[in-house]
């Protein structure tokens, strides 16, 4: 099967439509990795920070909770409703979410210490336009932060899934790997070195991080999954009602073997974190 990545509106409707699956599922598990990724920055009062495509504000509310100004830019405005809605609940006035495409950023020259992008700019359809539009914005000496998944095979909850797809349905066959799907354009750390050093970073450096995503169940997963990225949906769209549940049944099989007998299980994705120096 092919994934065929969609026009840039499509994009941004398919992603709204995701923000409240996103925001309930995703956006808790991720806190984990948000804490690697500000670690590496150390977000801190008197720091403008800029998050784009922020999501429902996994790492933008926990910059804000440090002190930071923090601007968080998304395309899809239901996911930048329910980051505003976070703001308030946690009573966070630094915390400013405006809808923005990262391609063409609405903001001016050197205007933060430091632009992050987890899990955002490496889905672009043009990665670099949108690595250039962090460094532009970022001031001399200050810093641009991108998270991006690893390897294919390193990241498990796509092994899950389409082993799971490859065992219960007959002639399935998973998304081809070459080219690479957008969300693993960035999964090479020396291309990700290279493409940062070509936005006009220096003193770039990447390494691995591990995340853990712990779930109660294969159900939870299979939830949080389809809520994930509108490609995974794409992959599991054609399927009844009794594959649906066959897929199901071989995850929790799956599940099963890697928790020794119960439900749960810790599933873990390999994913790069580079820094470059305006
Ligand atoms: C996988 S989510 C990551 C969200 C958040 N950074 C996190 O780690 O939880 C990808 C986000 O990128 C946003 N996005 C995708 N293309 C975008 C674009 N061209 N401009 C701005 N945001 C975009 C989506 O709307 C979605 O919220």
């Amino acid at each position: 099967m092919t994934i065929t990545p969609p026009a840039a509106e499509q994009l941004r409707d398919a992603w709204d439509a995701l923000a409240a699956g996103y925001d309930a599922h995703v956006t808790p598990l991720t806190r984990r990795l948000a804490r690697d990724l500000l670690d590496r920055v150390d977000p801190r009062p008197g720091m403008d920070l800029l998050d784009v495509a922020a999501g429902t504000g996994a790492v933008s509310v926990m910059a804000a909770q440090a002190g930071a100004r923090v601007v968080a830019v998304d395309h899809a405005p239901q996911m930048i409703e329910r980051l505003r809605a976070r703001a308030r609940a946690e009573d966070l006035s630094n915390l400013d979410g405006r809808v923005m495409d990262g391609h063409a950023l609405d903001l001016p020259d050197e205007t933060f210490d430091v632009a992050v992008s987890l899990h955002g700019v490496a889905l672009f359809p043009d990665v670099d336009r949108g690595l250039a539009e962090l460094a532009r914005v970022t001031r001399p000496g200050g810093k641009v932060v991108i998270g991006a998944f690893g390897p294919f095979h390193k990241v498990e909850p796509f092994g899950f899934v389409a082993g799971a797809m490859k065992a219960a349905i007959p002639g399935f066959t998973p998304p081809p790997k070459d080219p690479p799907p957008l969300p693993f354009q960035l999964a090479d750390l020396d291309v990700l070195r290279r493409k940062l050093a070509d936005a006009g970073l220096s003193a770039v450096a990447a390494d691995t991080t591990t995340w853990d995503m712990p779930f109660e169940s294969a159900a939870q997963f299979w939830t949080t999954f389809a809520s994930a990225n509108p490609a995974w949906g794409q992959m599991t769209a054609g399927l009844t009602d009794q594959e649906r549940a066959q897929v199901q049944q071989v995850l929790d099989g799956m599940f099963r073997e890697r928790s020794g007998g119960g439900p749960k299980a810790v599933i873990h994705t390999e994913v790069n974190l580079a820094v470059g120096t305006k």
